[in-house]
């Protein structure tokens, strides 16, 4: 089951935004597909099956969705906020590639109709193995796809078993291959951390996706989400709990060789080329999340949408946010502060004086070597990457 929304006050009657100046530069749109063939054991994503969906129709579901993109120019418009071009579109799921490719090419059209793209607009679409055939990759670069992230995971068959994931690293090798000739950007996006894989098979799976040649790789721990088929083998004791110490060594694992083959970090779980629209999202550019269940951040607002598609779609061509909230300042910074450390570049020093964090804080976390001051810059050292979370916690607190 895919997890709540949170609370917040009803969308704006008259459809307006409010402009807030908050130094976002770039505009960038992410597109919900929330279609999966069967459901992972271990995903709280907001994606339905077949029999989930109460009469909603995959090959019509670009309708709402260009819906949407209209119904966003015009509350664009009339709210009188200065519009940049897209710089990037994200294509996420659910499964992106359970679209046909004129699904994908005419929601394309529309949000180059409404908002223009930069000549070098990153337009990525998440892609499972097993959906992702040859035809589908040619036909989605004449739409104007140009980065295929594929959902890699782990290259031994017993994690992916007990993922329920349904490929293996045959087709992931054949997907990868195909995208690479067509001339896609590649992200191969990895998993480590399911019940039962030692750090040896992890780093079978790392060298073989530096194999695959790739620009970028991101490497995500397994989070245990409650409500899921995995939380609950856990608990019965069918499948091991997580070892935090073994994912430790696992994550440093991941950076001595991704790094040490060339794969910059730029974020704590990302390595290689960075990534346009994820670095939006760090760097808390504006964004519209399109589709059933997607957030949007646009001029210090944050708004998020129905979540099951059907009570999504019906919403249209109204809004179809279920709620909202103006950032406050504080807000802002705080957000600043959690997503900035996660990058390699940092944030800026003086964000500490603004959240009114005494210096002591920041001297300890560098006498520890968890963080480091460079110019105006502070970021997290090597051996912070796997505190900067807990560290934000305990400045903020
Ligand atoms: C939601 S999926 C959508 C793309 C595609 N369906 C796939 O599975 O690759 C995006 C990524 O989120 C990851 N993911 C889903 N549930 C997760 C969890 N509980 N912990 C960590 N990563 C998770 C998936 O492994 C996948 O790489
Ligand atoms: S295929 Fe991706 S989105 Fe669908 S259930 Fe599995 S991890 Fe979640």
């Amino acid at each position: 089951m895919p997890s709540a929304l949170p609370l917040g006050e009803p969308w704006p009657e008259n459809n307006r935004l409010q402009a807030v100046s908050t130094g976002a530069k770039s505009f960038h749109a992410y597109v919900h597909i929330p279609f999966c063939e069967v459901r992972c054991g271990y995903c709280d994503f907001n994606t339905y099956t077949a029999n989930e969906l109460g009469g909603i129709k995959r090959s019509d579901f670009h309708k709402p969705l260009i819906e949407e993109v209209l119904f966003s120019a015009k509350v664009l418009r009339d709210s009188n906020l200065e519009q940049q071009p897209l710089s990037s579109v994200f294509f996420g799921g659910g499964t992106p590639s359970l679209f046909a490719a004129t699904q994908v090419g005419e929601i394309l059209s529309a949000l180059n109709e409404a908002f223009g793209s930069l000549a070098d607009c990153e337009v990525t679409l998440e892609a499972n193995p097993e959906s992702a055939s040859e035809e589908l990759l040619e036909s989605l670069a004449i739409a104007g796809v140009n980065r295929i992230s594929v959902g890699v995971q782990s290259f031994d068959p017993c994690v992916l078993n007990t993922l329920d994931r349904v490929h293996d690293a045959g087709k992931v090798r054949a997907v990868i291959a195909a995208a690479k000739s067509l001339g896609y950007r590649v992200s191969a996006d990895l998993i480590y951390g399911a019940p039962g894989e030692t750090l040896e098979s992890w780093r079978e799976t790392l060298l073989a996706a530096l194999e695959l040649g790739t620009e970028h790789i991101s490497a995500y721990s397994l989070i245990v989400e409650p409500g899921t088929a995995v939380a609950r083998k856990i608990k019965k004791g069918e499948l091991e709990d997580v070892d935090e110490d073994l994912n430790a060594e696992k994550y440093e694992l991941t950076t001595e060789m991704l790094e040490g083959a060339g794969y910059g970090y730029y974020e704590t779980s990302n390595f290689g080329q960075p990534s346009i629209h994820n670095l939006a999202y760090w760097t808390s550019q504006n964004w519209w999340g399109y589709g059933p269940g997607a957030h949007s951040h646009i001029s210090g607002s944050r708004f998020w949408n129905h979540k099951h598609p059907q009570r999504y779609a019906v919403a249209l061509p109204s809004s179809p946010a279920a709620g909202m909230e103006v950032l406050s300042l504080r807000q802002r910074l705080e957000e600043e502060l959690l997503l900035g450390l996660r990058l390699s570049s940092g944030v800026r020093a003086n964000l500490f004086d603004d959240l009114e964090i005494a210096q002591g804080k920041i001297d300890q976390l560098v006498a520890e070597n968890l963080l480091e001051v460079r110019g105006e810059r502070v970021l997290v050292t090597k051996e912070g990457r796997l505190l900067v979370d807990r560290m934000v916690v305990d400045f903020l607190s």
